[in-house]
This record gives C-alpha cells, structure tokens and sequence, in this order.
C-alpha cells in the first residue's frame, strides 16, 4: 500500500470508525459518557496497527499513533475554530504542491546552482525550465549567471510562486508562471530540471519522453527515474548529498 494523503486518510478513518462503532454502544448501553481520551488513545492503538499491517512507513505509524490522541489534547486549548480554517489556508498559499501531487517545498542550495551552472555554461545559451520552481532559487541566480540563456518557472502555489516573482525582478531573461507542470510544453526547452519527489517521477519521465526534443536534458535533483539508467550523475557537494540525474534525450 502506498502512502498516498488519499489512502492515508482512509486508514485513519477506518480505525476511527472500527474504535466508535464498539465504544458507543458499550458506553450507550451503560448509560455513562464516552471516555474521550481513552477513545482516542485506542483509535491511536487501531490506527498504528493497520499502519504497520498495511506496511507504511515508520513516520506514518507515528503520524497515525500520535493524530487522535493529539486532536483530543488540541481541543482541550479550547481553541477559536477559525485559527484553524486560517492555518490551513496559510499551509495551502505554500505547501499546495505536497497535498495535490506530494511534492513540497525545499530548496536548490548554491552548490546545485554552481553545478547548474557549469553544466549549463558548457551547453552554451540554453532555454531552461525548472518544473516546480518555488521561489526561484535556481532560476534567480542561473539568471544572474547567465545572461545569454533564458529561465522559466513554473509554480503553482501562490504564496512561493509570489515570491519568487517578486526575487526575481528586473531580469528580462526569466519567464515566472503561476501555473501546474504538468502544463508545461516540454518541447520549448534545451535543459528541463526537476526537483519534486519519487511520487511523480514515473509519469513525469513519460512526459519527458513524449515531449522533449532529440539532443535535450532533463535533469532531476534527488529522484532518478524509476527504472532507467541516467547518462551522467553529478555528485552535488553537499550534505544532505543532492545528486543531479542526467537524461539525455
Ligand atoms: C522541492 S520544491 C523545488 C523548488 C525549486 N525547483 C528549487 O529547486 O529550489 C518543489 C516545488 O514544486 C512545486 N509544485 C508541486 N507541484 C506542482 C505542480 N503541479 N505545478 C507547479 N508547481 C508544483 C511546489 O510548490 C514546490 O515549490
């Protein structure tokens, strides 16, 4: 089973479900109040069992564990709904990518952007796109650097996809879409790059095989391609290690 938000939401309801259907009857019948925080402790029990059944993986057991009996302490704070409703809309403005396709946000340091940097400079002028740009930490300073080539983003989450605007003022040679990747014309590109995550790496190779042209790259920070032998990988220095995974098209 994959750990899928979809799936993993199913898994903490069944066991919410399993735990209530038994607790309210038992309790119903004795004509005494629901004990919430034992509730909550069992479905916590329930929850991290059908985790480790359903073999996810260990911070998903804590997460599924911890979430009841968390939600029973948090509405002890007695605190005012809309504080809620506005943290998660915050979360949303940033983290849009991590709930809709699993990929969050964190960012290309300086020792990827060098390494970008000379793969690109050896290319010669070059139409790049980062799938994903966040708050333009690659395509700001590869702007800088390279004034002969040309950078576009793409990034759907509003409050990154504004500051990345806003970062990158002032340099004609980027391109900053507020926009979904999987939009995003392959074709246009000499050097695509990606830094998103294992979950859409398979279907974002089918994309890239559909769309780039002969003599391309595509580039991805962390994740290989499920299956299939990159040309080149540069070992990025830096820890945690970021290897960048060369495709020729
Ligand atoms: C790991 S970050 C990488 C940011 C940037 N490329 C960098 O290297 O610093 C991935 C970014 O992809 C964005 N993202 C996720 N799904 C997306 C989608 N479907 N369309 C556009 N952007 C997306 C996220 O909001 C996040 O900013």
């Amino acid at each position: 089973m994959s750990a899928t938000p979809q799936r993993q939401f199913a898994l903490q309801g069944a066991a919410v479900i399993l735990v209530l259907s038994l607790a309210w009857p038992y309790f119903g019948w004795q004509i005494a109040a629901l004990p919430w925080l034992e509730t909550s402790l069992a479905i916590g029990a329930v929850a991290f069992v059908m985790a480790t059944l359903s073999r996810q993986p260990w911070w998903w057991r804590l997460i599924h564990a911890g979430f009841m009996p968390l939600v029973w302490a948090t509405q002890r704070l007695e605190i005012e709904p809309g504080w809620f409703l506005l943290a998660f809309i915050s979360l949303q403005l940033v983290y849009r990518g991590a709930l809709s396709g699993q990929v969050p946000l964190y960012l290309s340091n300086k020792q990827t952007v060098a390494a970008l940097a000379e793969l690109l400079a050896a290319r010669g002028p070059s139409r790049f796109l980062d799938l994903g740009a966040g708050v333009g930490s690659t395509t700001v300073p590869l702007a800088d650097l390279l004034p002969d080539s040309h950078f576009t983003g793409y990034e759907n989450a509003p409050l990154t996809w504004f500051v990345g605007l806003i970062l990158g003022v002032g340099r004609p040679n980027i391109r900053w879409r507020w926009d979904d990747l999987w939009q995003a014309k392959l074709g246009e590109y000499d050097v695509v790059y990606a830094f998103l995550s294992p979950a859409p790496m398979a279907k974002l190779w089918d994309k890239v095989q559909q769309e780039m042209q002969p003599g391309s790259l595509f580039v991805s920070n962390s994740f290989p391609v499920p299956g299939v032998t990159p040309d080149r990988v540069i070992e990025v220095d830096c820890t945690p290690a970021r290897p960048l995974y060369c495709y020729q098209l």
